[in-house]
């Protein structure tokens, strides 16, 4: 029997591919870039499965060109908001992503990007390079401290948990705002974002990015923050108003901010936000460890499998897909 026919459209760990290339008949993009939109819809064109990345929009136009026997789209991804769910999920396309397996990996990144802009040390290693390292000094580059200072997390989910288990090993008092999680690792919940701003000396971001979390960073939530607080972000770009924060950060209204996603990405060389000492960017790596890409390449390969054998997926974000109204 012929195998299914699939698009992935970057190269994955061999981890995953090889899982891929054993059950189906493969094109693989090549490129070390994502492939332009005219090159999807047209590498789409009669697949059975799509795997696809963060970087690729998936639509209702993308999933027509492709043709009704597409049968699953495996993101290679916790995050999903570059599919439009309910455009797959009208087609009875079932949708994976790669949850559970990157939490670590990314609450350990967002700890490192967090005590890198606390102890200034993206700006400390450019000070060292730049040839000004003249002697030691008892008031150079003093950052901020962690024992017993408070860890505000807006949103509470896996990763913002994961976040929470570790500044306990620093002594930190962790709240959290979200509505809908019980309290976990001696974290406490607050009532209000304004509370959880108004006592919080550091900020971390752990929302997905939807119609309600764009821009949820903006002037108004950057003023509520304390004039020393950290503000940190492995969400996604766009739940900060960049020109906000760059505002916030020139003015040191807040003291500084360590982002691994931006808006867009990659974000521009002439950002205003790189003219900043204060500002640590990452290019989008708080899951980029070996084993994590392996887990998530694996994961997304099963999804897509599972769904061209026509069973469920092991993880998927539209289980209306099943229980057709
Ligand atoms: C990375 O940002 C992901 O959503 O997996």
């Amino acid at each position: 029997m012929a195998k299914p026919k699939v698009f992935v459209t970057r190269i994955i760990r061999d981890a995953g591919l090889t899982l891929v290339n054993d059950f189906c008949d493969a094109e693989v993009w090549q490129g070390d870039l994502p492939p332009s939109r005219e090159v999807m819809l047209e590498k789409v064109r009669g697949v059975d499965g799509l795997l696809c990345l963060l970087t690729d929009r998936i639509d209702g136009e993308l999933l027509d060109a492709a043709g009704s026997q597409l049968k699953v789209v495996s993101n290679h991804a916790v995050g999903f908001d570059n599919v439009v769910v309910p455009d797959a999920t009208a087609r009875r396309i079932p949708v994976g992503n790669t949850p559970g397996i990157l939490t670590d990996a990314t609450a350990d990144f967002t700890f490192a990007l967090l005590m890198s802009a606390a102890r200034r040390v993206p700006e400390a290693e450019r000070y060292l390079r730049a040839g000004k390292w003249k002697t030691w000094g008892p008031s150079i580059l003093l950052g901020a401290d962690f024992v017993n200072k408070t860890l505000g997390l807006v949103g509470f989910g896996r990763i913002g948990r994961a976040v929470a288990k570790r500044a306990a090993g620093f002594d930190m008092r962790v709240i959290y705002y979200d509505r809908d999680s019980a309290p976990e690792h001696g974290a406490t919940p607050v009532d209000s974002l304004d509370q959880l701003l108004r006592e919080s000396d550091f900020v971390s971001l752990h929302t997905p990015l939807n119609d309600s979390t764009r821009h949820m960073v903006n002037a108004d939530f950057l003023g509520k923050m304390k004039s020393n607080a950290i503000l940190v972000n492995t969400s996604r770009g766009p739940v900060v108003d960049q020109d906000a924060l760059y505002q916030a950060l020139k003015s040191n209204q807040i003291f500084a901010a360590a982002l691994d996603v931006t808006d867009p990405e990659p974000l521009p060389m002439d950002s205003p936000l790189l003219t900043l000492e204060n500002c640590v960017i990452a290019p989008h790596i708080a899951s980029a460890s070996e084993k994590t890409r392996d887990d998530m390449a694996r994961l997304a390969a099963n999804n897509l499998i599972a769904g061209l054998k026509g069973e469920r997926l092991p993880h998927c974000v539209n289980p209306d897909v099943y229980n057709p109204k």
